[in-house]
């Protein structure tokens, strides 16, 4: 057990991180994924936390693949895996890296090059285009667009082509044009994203169909050989994972595909989200008792590493914690905006709850951490300085992003 006290002293606001959950979560993985039924390879989505102490304990605990969108995470990957020595030119079969970004920089995809990195995924002609004409050994994946409606952050509006049989005719006809020009680009498979935070298995389930229909026009009319079907990311700790890969096996049995293509998967939220938890102290408590309302001002916020609620629709509860006794007090739940006035608040109100609002340490007041209903004894609990907060699960986009707007630090890590 860490000691809280003394940490915190030391800053405004910390992460406590746990490397005993990022390995259950790779141990997890490992259950449910690459197991006899299936294997699904996981490459890391660098994004989510490229810390290098992350980076250097999922290593450390089996993980050997990356999912990066940019030069700087393949930078961050080169210093453990030393890919320009170790370079994944000769072996297609152990790619070390997918480039996973569709729409990337030019400068990127040249720098790329120097690391060995020859996999890329691209949703649209124009950056085949580009792709073939700076990486001569560059085997491409093709992006889909499928259906996130029950995912809590979106992508396919912003990236993937739709899987419609013309739309999926043109984009390989054009590459197959390519390919008769140079003989170059090669097409390696398909991906999707499903959204983060998925909340249904029946959208790999869905996705994996689509894949298979790209698969089949590009195998018959183009004679291409692709091998890969990426299932993206999406996992999470709130919808059962045992359930997305009991359904992903189903499909692959059903289609009877499971050993006619390579699984691969970019898993981000999903091992990093348990490994960290954040502690702020409370700056100010203000209640105003004739209208029944507190506010509270803490020490980490939408600026700094609790930007998730802005990026990633976060509604994050809050713990009460006693840092003397090293023990939680009291969980309160956020409240979930579209659901404001449903019977739950309306039961807070009536069990006589105050209404608080947590805000973060900047002068905006878009600075807002979220909303909140708490019993009268807490607000005067939480004047007390040994009575801090504590955000569980917290290494998921958070210390990824952020900034020390209005010279509040981010908040400082022990490991
Ligand atoms: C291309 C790509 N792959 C993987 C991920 C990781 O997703 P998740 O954290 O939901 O696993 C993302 C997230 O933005 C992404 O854009």
């Amino acid at each position: 057990m860490k000691d809280i006290k003394r940490h915190i002293t030391r800053g405004s606001s910390i992460f406590i991180y746990c490397k005993k959950r990022l390995q259950e979560k790779i141990t997890e993985w490992n259950k449910y994924f690459r197991n006899g039924e299936i294997d699904v390879v996981p490459y890391y989505a660098m994004k989510c936390n490229p810390k290098e102490f992350i980076i250097r304990d999922l290593i450390e605990g089996g993980i050997r693949n990356f999912d990066c969108a940019s030069i700087n995470e393949i930078k961050i990957v080169n210093k453990f895996l030393n890919l320009t020595n170790n370079n994944n030119n000769n072996n297609k079969e152990e790619d070390k890296i997918i480039f996973a970004q569709p729409c990337k920089e030019v400068g990127h995809i040249q720098k790329s090059m120097t690391f060995g990195v020859n996999l890329y995924t691209f949703d649209c002609v124009e950056e085949l285009e580009k792709i073939n004409k700076y990486n001569s050994k560059a085997r491409v994946v093709l992006r889909l667009a499928v259906d996130d409606s029950n995912s809590i952050c979106q992508f396919s509006k912003k990236y993937g082509i739709k899987p419609e049989k013309d739309n999926i005719d043109r984009i390989l006809g054009e590459m197959s044009k390519m390919k008769k020009k140079n003989n170059k680009i090669d097409f390696a498979g398909v991906s999707f994203h499903v959204g983060s935070g998925c909340l249904s298995a029946y959208q790999y389930v869905n996705a994996i169909k689509d894949c298979y229909n790209v698969l089949e026009i590009a195998e018959k009319k183009y004679k291409y050989k692709p091998k890969i079907i990426d299932i993206g990311g999406g996992f999470n700790n709130t919808y059962p994972i045992q359930e997305i890969s009991e359904k992903v096996i189903e499909t692959v049995n059903k289609m009877n595909i499971r050993d006619k293509y390579r699984y691969i998967a970019e898993p981000g939220r999903y091992l990093v989200e348990n490994c960290a938890d954040l502690y702020t102290k409370i700056n100010t408590v203000k209640y105003d008792r004739i209208n029944r309302l507190c506010n509270i001002y803490i020490t980490n916020g939408t600026y700094q590493d609790l930007n998730c609620v802005i990026y990633d629709h976060i509604k994050p509860d809050i713990i009460l914690y006693d840092m003397n006794k090293n023990i939680e007090l009291h969980t309160i739940k956020c409240i979930n905006k579209q659901e404001n006035e449903n019977n739950e608040n309306k039961e807070n109100k009536k069990n006589n709850k105050i209404k608080m609002n947590v805000w973060g340490p900047t002068c905006d007041s878009m600075d807002k951490v979220g909303e909140y209903y708490i019993e009268e004894e807490y607000i005067e609990m939480m004047k007390d300085e040994n009575i801090i907060i504590k955000f569980k699960n917290m290494g998921a986009y958070t210390m990824a992003a952020g900034c020390s707007f209005n010279g509040y630090d981010k908040a400082r890590i022990v490991l």
